[in-house]
């Protein structure tokens, strides 16, 4: 059973300026909850109880979230509203957390090696808590990858399809068909532009990874955008070993963009408050 999850939460949130100049981009609420929250229900859900995170400066406000407020608490005890705490009192209880934190912006795959000393020679997931990703028909997608990792043994990588005109904004990945879910990934390179890459398949921020990734990375070069790319150093894991591609099931929202984080609140506000 894998019992580590790590949320790379260092970066800037930059799109969401000036809103995250003072708040970490995983802190904005989808209704009441911040998204971070929703990534660690997740990592729960899948049986993963220590959440890893990797923060950096300004990002305060993620380990006060997961912390008693004695001042709130102690405030709203025994009214109506204490019931407001109740979730996250739940994952408290239920979760340990640890932190790490990057001190430079060098990209996921360095942000990921941070992660090393709190993770340990164990496979663990991760979870990127700006892609919100919900499955109302069955279990969520770390639990969905997690049944995968438990068939395989191997580093699983989540995909979706994208229309071919945004292959860009995503790492891609190539290989060969196992079933209708599974490809058996031969390729991937991140952020490519359309001619580049003769798949569709983006992958989204929802990883199993297997210890061995973290001398990879040590050994990656900076790739795109001057960056260590978790994408580069899973593509040199893959030529010695099989890593999967996943084709999981449910919705995923794109939280780091402002189209996408309203998708989101849209949907999550009908499904409470209209019954839809
Ligand atoms: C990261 C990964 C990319 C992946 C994306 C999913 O990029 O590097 O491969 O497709 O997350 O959200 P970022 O969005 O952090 O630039």
């Amino acid at each position: 059973m894998i019992q580590k999850c790590l949320f790379p939460a260092a970066g800037y949130g930059t799109r969401f300026l000036p809103a995250t100049k003072a708040l970490p981009k995983e802190m904005l609420p989808i209704l009441t909850k911040p998204l971070i929250h929703y990534g660690v229900e997740e990592a729960l859900e899948a049986k993963m109880d220590t959440m890893a995170f990797i923060t950096g400066r300004g990002k305060r406000a993620l380990e006060d979230y997961f912390d008693i407020s004695y001042e709130l608490e102690h405030q709203i005890e025994g009214s109506s509203k204490e019931s407001l705490l109740d979730e996250i009192r739940e994952l408290m209880e239920k979760c340990t957390f640890t932190y790490a934190r990057q001190n430079k912006m060098l990209g996921l795959g360095d942000a990921i090696l941070k992660g090393k000393p709190l993770v340990g020679d164990e496979p663990f997931g991760v979870i990127l808590a700006d892609d919100l990703c919900l499955n109302e028909d069955g279990f969520g997608v770390m639990k969905q990858m997690a049944r995968v990792y438990e068939k395989y043994r191997c580093p699983i990588i989540a995909v979706m399809e994208v229309p071919k005109d945004e292959v860009s904004k995503y790492g891609i990945i190539e290989g060969d068909v196992i079933n209708s879910d599974l490809i058996s990934i031969s390729n991937m390179i991140e952020k490519p532009q359309p001619n580049e890459v003769s798949s569709n398949l983006a992958i989204i921020g929802r990883y199993i990874l297997t210890p061995d990734i973290f001398d990879i990375i040590e050994n990656t070069k900076p790739g795109k955008n001057g960056e260590v790319q978790i994408t580069d150093a899973l593509l040199t894991q893959s030529k010695n070993s099989m890593v999967l591609a996943y084709k999981f099931k449910g919705l995923r929202f794109d939280c780091g963009s402002i189209d996408g984080y309203v998708e989101a609140t849209n949907y999550m506000y009908k499904k409470k408050f209209e019954n839809v």
